[in-house]
């Protein structure tokens, strides 16, 4: 009797643990492996939508393009630590940054974005030391280009 319990246990157990990867796989597969490694690795700080949380993350969502009208704007969003240091590899790395800015910042891309190659990751993953100084004076810059010019 007690024999047949744990049988049955065990069945119910290897069925749902079958279910669960499969569920898993489905849901890999419907959404882009981008979408899950930023769920994976970013969305802790960044939140689901790429929203601001005041005064510790900057915001992603409507904010992220205007990075790539600036000079060193494009470098920055790779060696930013949140990036450089992440357990991704570089080819992950080029397909999160490309997914955000096309899912997150549409509107604030540059007309001629091109799309992050592994290759460009690779030449410029280091992380920035001084990552605070170089974000205010490429905000500074985009602030300026903000008053001065529409965006391309
Ligand atoms: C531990 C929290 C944390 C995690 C995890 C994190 N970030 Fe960030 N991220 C930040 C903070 C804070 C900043 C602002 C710059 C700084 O102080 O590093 C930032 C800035 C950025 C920026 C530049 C935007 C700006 O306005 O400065 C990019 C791009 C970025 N993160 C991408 C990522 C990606 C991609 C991942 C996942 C692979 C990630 N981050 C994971 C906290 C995080």
């Amino acid at each position: 009797m007690q024999n047949l319990m744990y049988g049955q246990i065990t069945r119910a157990l290897i069925g749902s643990t079958a279910l669960l990867f499969i569920c898993m796989t489905v849901q890999a597969d419907e959404m882009s492996t981008a979408q899950f490694n930023y769920i994976m690795h970013c969305q802790g700080c960044h939140l689901a939508d790429g929203a601001a949380t005041p005064d510790k993350v900057p915001a992603l969502k409507q904010e992220i393009g205007r990075f790539l009208h600036v000079e060193g704007g494009r470098e920055f969003l790779i060696r930013v630590p949140g990036t450089s240091q992440s357990a991704l590899t570089d080819e992950q790395v080029a397909g999160v940054l490309n997914w955000i800015l096309e899912n997150f910042s549409p509107g604030e891309l540059p007309a001629d974005f091109i799309p992050y190659t592994t290759e460009e990751i690779t030449r410029h993953r280091q992380p920035l030391a001084n990552v605070t100084a170089v974000r205010m004076d490429l905000m500074a810059q985009i602030e300026i280009m903000g008053t001065n010019t529409v965006l391309e």
